[in-house]
């Protein structure tokens, strides 16, 4: 009899463009009606980081791919997966993926795509990353989650410009003998796709429709609660594992309010939740791979460490990925 194969994380990184740009700093800039004071209390973010306008998604993905390729002691030549979780591609296509394969370096012609779950896009990705590394057909992946949100933020919509910023983050997803990933949830529901979208597109060489992130955030923050803490519950049940089991959540990093709500209702300590958002605003698919690689270079997280990685985000989209580091 064959063992089963595992998936585990093997190395992380992330990249963030530029310095960092203050509220104050922001609101001075877009001359918005606002203040550090009411972004402070509302979201829990300070500042945020925004690539410069020659840079893009593929390209922060690089340098973050390179920190956890460097981490887990791989070569480019040796990932035979790429999947990047963006909603905010380097084009129409090729994809970023296929753009990230050929800037790393990786020549053997293994599959690069791209996956669109927006705030989910990094749970999404890496669930479906470990599929691939369990069936046998990988056996090195790069998992990455990159954006460039601020190329579509109204900056006259203080309700939304002030909560995005830029980043990149990845992991490295390898084939092993021992688990790795214990458990994995995605769902969407597409009847709540107008509570947060960028209702436009490219035709005939223009930008049809409203180009710009939409959001009503109160609808938002609600479904954002209830869909975390159920996700979270569920891939608990599924590994027959209890909240007191986890070590620390990894959130998606949409807002500090909605953060400390989910750890409530999921009944888990708030100085469990590892927090970036105050430092990198919403990053969407990147903010998860950001925070993991910030709290493990920092020694927060160790080998062996309970984690549970939780998004949600426009579609809606919700997922999540539990695991032993
Ligand atoms: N500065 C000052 N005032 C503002 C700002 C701002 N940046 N933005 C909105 N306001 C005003 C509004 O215009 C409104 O003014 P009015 O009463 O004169 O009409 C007032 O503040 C209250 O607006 P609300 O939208 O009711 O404020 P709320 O308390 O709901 O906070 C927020 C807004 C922060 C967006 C909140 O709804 C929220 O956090 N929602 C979650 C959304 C989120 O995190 N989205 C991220 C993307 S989704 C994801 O990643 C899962």
């Amino acid at each position: 009899m064959t063992s089963p194969i595992y998936s585990r994380i093997t190395g992380t990184g992330s990249y963030l463009p530029g310095s960092p740009v203050s509220n104050a700093d922001l609101i001075k800039r877009h001359c918005l009606d606002s203040s550090d004071e009411w972004i402070v209390e509302r979201t829990g973010i300070r500042m945020r980081y925004l690539a410069p306008d020659n840079v893009g998604a593929s390209d922060l993905a690089l340098e973050a791919c390179r920190r956890a390729l460097d981490a887990a002691g791989k070569t480019p030549m040796e990932v035979d997966l790429i999947i990047v979780a963006t909603s905010t591609p380097d084009f129409v296509f090729p994809s970023t993926a296929a753009i990230l394969q050929r800037k790393l370096g990786v020549s053997n012609s293994s599959p690069a795509f791209d996956l669109q779950a927006v705030c989910t896009g990094f749970a999404y990705a890496i669930s479906v990353a470990e599929k691939f590394v369990r069936s046998g057909s990988t056996k090195c992946a790069l998992v990455v989650g990159t954006e460039v949100f601020s190329r579509i933020l109204d900056w006259k919509d203080r309700g939304t410009c002030v909560l995005f910023g830029d980043g990149s983050g990845a992991v490295v997803l390898e084939a092993g003998n021992a688990p790795g990933i214990l458990s994995t949830a995605l769902h969407a529901d597409g009847s709540y796709s107008d509570i947060l979208c960028v209702p436009g597109q490219v035709s005939g060489g223009l930008a049809i429709g409203d180009p710009f992130l939409r959001m009503d955030g109160q609808a938002v923050f609600k479904f954002a609660v209830k869909a975390l803490a159920e996700v979270g519950e569920e891939v608990l049940a599924n590994a027959s594992m209890t909240i007191d089991q986890v070590d620390w959540m990894i959130p998606h990093q949409a807002n500090i309010r909605i953060i400390n709500s989910t750890a409530k209702k999921l009944g888990l300590s708030p100085d469990k939740a590892i927090i970036t958002v105050d430092r990198h605003g919403n990053t969407s698919a990147a903010s998860i791979p950001l925070a993991l690689d910030e709290a493990v270079r920092s020694g927060k997280i160790r080998r062996g460490d309970k984690l549970l990685l939780e998004g949600v985000g426009g579609g809606f989209t919700w997922g999540a990925v539990l695991l032993e580091f």
